[in-house]
């Protein structure tokens, strides 16, 4: 870490002479002011890592009793005990917040994102908003650890019920669940985990959805197959229990191979292009792992999942999980599942744009309410992200290699930086306590957040047009903006193109309001606004000079996702990527941050990794490594006829709230049950069959 010692804050803004002398001394890089305290904070009941969950056989198990009268009887369906693995991940009743519950109901989704289709491990997506979560099991689980102090901290097991390492470390054996089945009723094995592993993870023309990639588990780590339930990791680093954290949603959590495998380019004459979209949105059946099978698509309308016969956990009574039998998502707008949710038409919702905090508490404090609204730590937070390639990523023309240039530029990031009001961004998007100023890097949620760490430069609009001048950058002719140099780019007026998440209003208030702040400075912005899908796809071919993103797991849990921090291998930045042949061309402040990151993954000592993210979040803030907007606490809006919520869950942290809440052993009291079923004592059918069985 070479430049450790040399972070002098006040040094790193001596301006240079040659600036006009008006006010450009008026701010000097501080800390971020303390937030406010805000109304309605859930409190998190803390508890043991290992009251969760356990694996064991239990005396008796049972089912929904129309599902052996139906299905079981009539000879459609093994018994039940048939169907569940020698010993069942078995949740323990202590940590279950109203305990034991009954079967029965529905839960009503509402998502603002559309499927492409099911093959989540060649990078499509399903809509978002928990319909991957519930179909998905991963080998390891953390979203519900929000609720264990911070030093017990380790993934539970889920797919992977134990583990041990080698004497020296470098290995790591995985025992699977044992007797598992896919909700089609074939067996699951080493052989889906390999098959992840070798022809997704590892294969270069695939890409899974949340982006794993080999570096994702370390650079130059290997995975093998002992026997159908165990598989045997190699590390080059000693130790390295961090990547147990990216065994979890979103990055291990293998398909179905036997499905899978005979469409894969490497077993058939399928282009990647036939692969990927091998099961579009009307397959319907889709073996799964999760608690929900897919049986009705609606374009636009509806996607319905019934309870997943072969499941393979249990409550200590023996009951077969999940309780819902159904699950819904209507295909809306995210906005829509705020005011639903509310309104009780819909059930659920994660109440993260701020323009509709006023209306939502205003309906949730009526007596009446159909839906409990609670707020948790301040850690939904927007960044300004760069394109930091000058070395080919997403093939840019002049004008575009022009911009990756000035992005690398500090005195420009500076000038941005400095030019922004963030107190007036956040005020645009809510009025009150909520937004806080968030100059970037980690979120101050985080239990590894350091305010004294954290590098603020304020709002100095005159002092950013100095930094802008020092980076070369004149308005020439006269019109307001500032042009590139004669010789570069034509000299004409930079232009900069912002990649915009369309599906959210609050990506959208954001991006007007940097507009609007960058034309005072003299830097003129073009919006590039797409839906969810395809801003990823462009985001991730590297096709921008500017973006707006959401922050991710690396930001507010810091061990979630841990290597998106800096770029350290070729796939695994948001903003700083290799081109198709090629290296990342790593600035020399990233790759402190990519030794630190690295050195973090590596230690298990806790003051090591804690003293290691305060010079993270010093270095990559003081050189303006990514922008910060805003930050704000999300709220968990849920309908009251739901229990075993578990109190105070954060709506983000390890995972979203549809994985924090642990969906599958959620019920509805019997004397709350409404009739949402749209499928009632229905099974999944075959898969590729239409509807169910
Ligand atoms: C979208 C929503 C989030 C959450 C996630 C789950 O990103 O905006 O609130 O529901 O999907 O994947
Ligand atoms: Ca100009």
């Amino acid at each position: 870490m070479r430049n450790l010692r040399s972070i002098g804050i006040a040094a790193g803004l001596a301006l240079s002479v040659s600036v006009p002398a008006l006010n450009a001394f008026a701010s000097e890089p501080t800390v971020p002011p303390v937030p406010a305290t805000f109304p309605a904070e859930g409190k998190i009941k803390y508890v043991a890592r290992d009251s969760i969950l356990e694996f064991k056989a239990l005396p008796a198990y049972h089912e929904p009793d129309w599902v052996t009268e139906k299905y079981v009887k009539a000879g459609k369906l093994p018994p039940v005990k048939d169907r569940l693995p020698k010993e069942p991940l078995v949740f323990k009743t202590g940590n279950m917040p109203d305990g034991i519950g009954v079967y029965g109901d529905t839960m009503r989704h509402v998502i603002g994102g559309r499927p492409e289709g099911w093959n989540y491990g060649a990078g499509q997506t399903q809509g978002w908003g928990g319909i991957d979560i519930g179909l998905s099991e991963c080998l390891t689980r953390t979203a519900p650890l929000f609720q264990v102090e911070a030093k017990d901290t380790e993934p539970l097991p889920n797919l992977a019920k134990s583990w041990d390492w080698s004497a020296d470390g470098h290995k790591l054996t995985m025992h699977l669940i044992e007797g598992a089945k896919w909700s089609d009723g074939v067996p699951f094995n080493a052989d889906d985990v390999m098959f992840y592993w070798d022809d997704e993870v590892m294969d270069p023309n695939v890409s899974p959805l949340n982006g794993a990639t080999q570096e994702t588990f370390g650079v130059g780590t290997t995975l093998k197959k002992i026997d159908d339930y165990t598989v045997e990791w190699t590390f080059k680093d000693a130790f390295p229990k961090q990547h147990l954290y990216a065994m979890a949603y979103g990055t291990f959590c293998p398909g179905p191979s036997h499905i899978l495998k005979p469409q894969h380019p490497k077993y058939s004459k399928n282009t990647y292009d036939q692969f990927k979209n091998a099961f579009p949105p009307e397959y319907m059946n889709i073996p799964v792992m999760g608690a929900w099978v897919p049986v009705e698509y609606r374009a636009d309308d509806i996607i319905v999942m019934r309870r997943n016969p072969y499941y393979w956990k249990v409550d200590e009574k023996g009951n077969q999980l999940p309780y819902l039998n159904e699950l819904h998502y209507k295909l809306s707008t995210w906005a829509d599942r705020d005011v639903q949710a509310v309104a009780g038409a819909g059930d659920f919702s994660n109440l993260e744009q701020p323009e509709n905090f006023v209306a939502s508490l205003k309906r949730a404090a009526e007596p009446n309410a159909p839906a409990r609204l609670a707020f948790g730590p301040r850690l939904i937070g927007y960044n300004l992200r760069l394109n930091f390639s000058a070395n080919g990523w997403g093939n840019p023309d002049e004008r575009g290699q022009a911009i990756r240039e000035l992005n690398r530029n500090e005195d420009f990031r500076k000038a941005v930086t400095m030019a922004l009001d963030r107190k007036a961004l956040g005020d645009s998007l809510v009025k009150g306590p909520f937004t806080a100023i968030y100059p970037g890097g980690l979120s101050s949620g985080t239990s590894f957040y350091d305010r004294k760490s954290t590098v603020y430069y304020p709002f100095d609009l005159e002092g950013a047009k100095a930094e802008l001048a020092k980076a070369g950058l004149k308005d020439t002719d006269g019109d307001g903006f500032v042009n590139f140099p004669a010789g570069t780019a034509g000299g004409k007026n930079v232009e900069i193109v912002m990649l915009v998440n369309n599906d959210y209003t609050t990506d959208k208030s954001l991006a007007e309001g940097v507009v609007a702040q960058m034309e005072k400075l003299g830097l003129r912005i073009v919006l590039n606004g797409l839906n969810g899908t395809q801003r990823d796809a462009t985001q991730y071919s590297g096709r921008f000079d500017w973006l707006i993103r959401r922050n991710e797991q690396e930001l507010t849990s810091v061990v979630q996702n841990t290597v998106q921090l800096a770029p350290v291998g070729p796939k695994t930045s948001w903003d700083h990527r290799a081109p198709e042949s090629g290296e990342v061309d790593l600035m020399p402040f990233e790759k402190d941050l990519v030794d630190i990151v690295n050195k973090f993954v590596s230690s298990a000592d806790n003051n090591q990794r804690a003293s290691l993210m305060r010079d993270f979040q010093k270095i990559s803030t003081e050189h303006v490594y990514n922008i910060g907007l805003t930050e704000y606490p999300g709220a968990l809006i849920i309908n009251k006829r739901f229990s075993n919520i578990p109190q105070g869950t954060p709506i983000f942290m390890f995972n979203w709230a549809e994985d924090s809440i642990i969906r599958e052993r959620v019920f509805v009291a019997a004397d709350k049950q409404a009739k949402y079923e749209l499928f009632p004592e229905e099974l999944p059918g075959k898969p590729g069959d239409k509807g169910p069985m």
